[in-house]
């Protein structure tokens, strides 16, 4: 009898050992079944001088991103010279992780050279000549990485919030077809890459409408597009959970994959008029809009957490269509939201704390994850 009474302890005891031993304790293994889970990435990150990074990130992520030096104005800051030392080791460090890497992004309104539009008298350049100028960047940057990068943000930011194309310089010399061009030739340049619309304020009515829009489009020219990224700049107070939900299952709709490409919830009042991640547009700072300074107290700090896992749980809920959740940073002192809509804030949107602690938000995601 005794003995029948301690086998049936040890095998039970080893059971909850064996369930706890799988577990998952990181971000990475919790959301593997579910859709990868990325960050972005700056330079000290992925070549190591920020050692705390370099060592957490395989281990929460993945999915990277390069939160800079994949831009135009970082490959090719003068006509024909294109710098890839940056570029060449983000990519090994996501592939030596085993990592899904996206490039990020190669055609924008912003950091894109003055060269780019211009010929060598500062006189605004032809359709022709910047068509070409497309052409000869996408075939460089798309070609050099193909079969290792798996899929890019083709065209950022192209649509305004109501619908309407935004005037960039690519729209004004080319007209809306240098979208399906940068398709094309992003296409020619890897036929396996995946290749993403990606834009912010995308919970918007109009926003959203403008790029079924466009997408139906493409889609009815037999352009490849296979996925729309909503960058995911968010706030406290915007957008809502509703109409977030709404773009997601209108975008699948189309038959696309649905990525949430920029996620980073800012903890802190929002000025007047700046909802939006146009980077140039900013507010002027003051005391108010600046109040956790010296710390986050437990209170906004719990309402944070409650908004995160509002929208960690409906990424959840659409897993179908929802593959990749990127954050747009790993810890809070890297991230761009303590500059942006205004300069000089303590700002606290991201997982990972300024010392790369997980904050209590990690855990909350993973066992949400692992219900
Ligand atoms: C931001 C970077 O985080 C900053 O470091 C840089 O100074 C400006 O750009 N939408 C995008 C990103 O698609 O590329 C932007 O990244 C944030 C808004």
């Amino acid at each position: 009898m005794k003995r029948i009474v301690s086998y049936v302890v040890l095998a039970v005891v080893s059971l909850a050992t064996l369930q706890a031993g799988s577990k998952p304790t990181t971000l990475r293994q919790a959301l593997k079944n579910d859709f990868y889970i990325g960050t972005a990435l700056n330079r000290g990150q992925y070549l190591g001088t920020d050692e705390k990074a370099f060592n957490l990130v395989p281990k929460q992520f993945s999915a990277i991103v390069a939160e800079n030096c994949m831009k135009s104005e970082k490959l090719q800051p003068r006509e024909g010279e294109f710098f890839f030392d940056d570029a060449d080791k983000f990519v090994a460090y996501g592939q030596k992780h085993k990592m899904w890497i996206t490039g990020h992004t190669l055609i924008w309104h912003s950091q894109t050279p003055r060269w780019f539009f211009v010929d060598s008298e500062g006189k605004e350049v032809s359709k022709e000549v910047l068509v070409e100028r497309m052409k000869k960047h996408i075939h460089t940057v798309v070609g050099r990485y193909k079969g290792k990068i798996k899929g890019w943000d083709v065209v950022n930011e192209a649509i305004e919030d109501n619908g309407e194309w935004r005037k960039s310089k690519f729209y004004k010399i080319i007209g809306p077809e240098f979208i399906k061009l940068a398709f094309q030739f992003a296409h020619e340049a890897d036929p396996k890459a995946e290749l993403y619309y990606n834009d912010y304020s995308m919970a918007l009515e109009g926003r959203r409408n403008g790029v079924v829009n466009m997408v139906k489009d493409l889609q009815s020219q037999g352009v490849k597009i296979h996925g729309i990224g909503m960058q995911g700049h968010v706030g406290m107070d915007y957008p809502t959970i509703q109409d977030f939900e709404k773009s997601i299952v209108t975008f699948a709709g189309l038959g696309v994959k649905v990525m949430i490409t920029e996620l980073d919830l800012s903890a802190l009042p929002t000025p007047q008029g700046n909802r939006g991640a146009n980077v140039s547009d900013v507010a002027a700072y003051n005391e108010k809009i600046n109040p956790f300074k010296n710390g986050i107290p437990a209170e906004a700090e719990a309402a944070w957490e409650k908004r995160y896992m509002d929208f960690f749980k409906l990424f959840l809920k659409h897993k179908d269509k929802v593959t990749r959740v990127t954050l747009w940073g790993v810890s809070d002192k890297g991230s761009w939201k303590n500059n942006f809509p205004v300069r000089g804030r303590t700002d606290y949107p991201l997982l990972f704390d300024r010392d790369y602690n997980a904050k209590k938000i990690v855990q909350l995601i993973i066992d949400e994850a692992s219900k």
